[in-house]
């Protein structure tokens, strides 16, 4: 695990931007791993401020988001799909078949998820942030390490952080389809964001304690090729 450690969430967002135009910057096509959450709202807006500014284009570009609630309608605002496209993809050159999300459907097979990204070469770099319960994506603490891409039922600690994003707590859903550990770990690259003192016990188990599926994150100490971006906040546990 490679640890960058930044003064501000601002200049790891920066870092992270750069990683990403780096990734893309490049004349095959990209099979990137996209993540949600409030922790790569900066990271997307420079992104998007690159491409405006003709320094980054994403039509050689798939990409894979990590998870989807299924108890919302397709038009609610807070579906992970409508928070990329608000974010990100209204913004750029994706070509709109190249956006892909896992299944949703009540009766689908999800692990037709890990057979098609199978199918198109494999994750090359795959953007994660933590819950504070130590999740990776909607893997909640106790998922296997080899578990593929599943349906989940979120914790209460998950639904009480996700608050933020609902008008009231009712709103949160309670169930989710999540690319599996297994899944992530096949990426060929993963890059970890994480910010705030909020994330700082999670971080720290992350990284030192024994691999254990309790911390889905922990995970990742497997994986050879692992970047995580921490501001000073997210660190102050790892540092001591
Ligand atoms: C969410 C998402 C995860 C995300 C994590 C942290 O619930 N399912 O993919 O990485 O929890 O979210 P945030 O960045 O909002 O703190």
């Amino acid at each position: 695990m490679e640890i960058r450690i930044f003064k501000s969430e601002v200049e790891a967002s920066r870092f992270v931007c750069k990683r990403l135009i780096e990734t893309l910057d490049e004349s095959r096509s990209v099979n990137l791993g996209l993540a949600t959450g409030g922790t790569y709202v900066s990271t997307y807006e420079r992104l998007v401020d690159a491409y405006q500014r003709g320094e980054v284009t994403f039509n050689h570009v798939r990409t894979f988001n990590l998870d989807e609630y299924l108890d919302l309608s397709p038009d609610h605002p807070q579906t992970y799909r409508n928070f990329m496209q608000r974010h990100l993809f209204a913004h750029v050159d994706i070509p709109a078949q190249n956006i892909h999300f896992p299944p949703t459907d009540e009766h689908a097979d999800y692990s037709a998820y890990d057979s098609l990204i199978e199918a198109k070469g494999g994750i090359d770099l795959q953007l994660l942030g933590i819950g504070a319960n130590g999740h990776i994506a909607f893997n909640e603490p106790g998922t296997p390490f080899d578990s593929r891409t599943h349906r989940i039922k979120l914790d209460e600690t998950t639904r009480r952080a996700n608050q933020r994003f609902f008008k009231r707590f009712e709103d949160v859903p309670h169930y989710a389809v999540t690319m599996g550990v297994a899944t992530i770990l096949d990426a060929r690259s993963i890059l970890l964001s994480a910010f705030g003192e909020e994330k700082a016990e999670a971080v720290r188990a992350m990284i030192k304690d024994t691999p254990d599926p309790q911390t889905p994150a922990t995970a990742l100490q497997k994986h050879p090729d692992v970047t995580i971006v921490l501001d000073e906040a997210a660190a102050q546990k790892v540092r001591a």
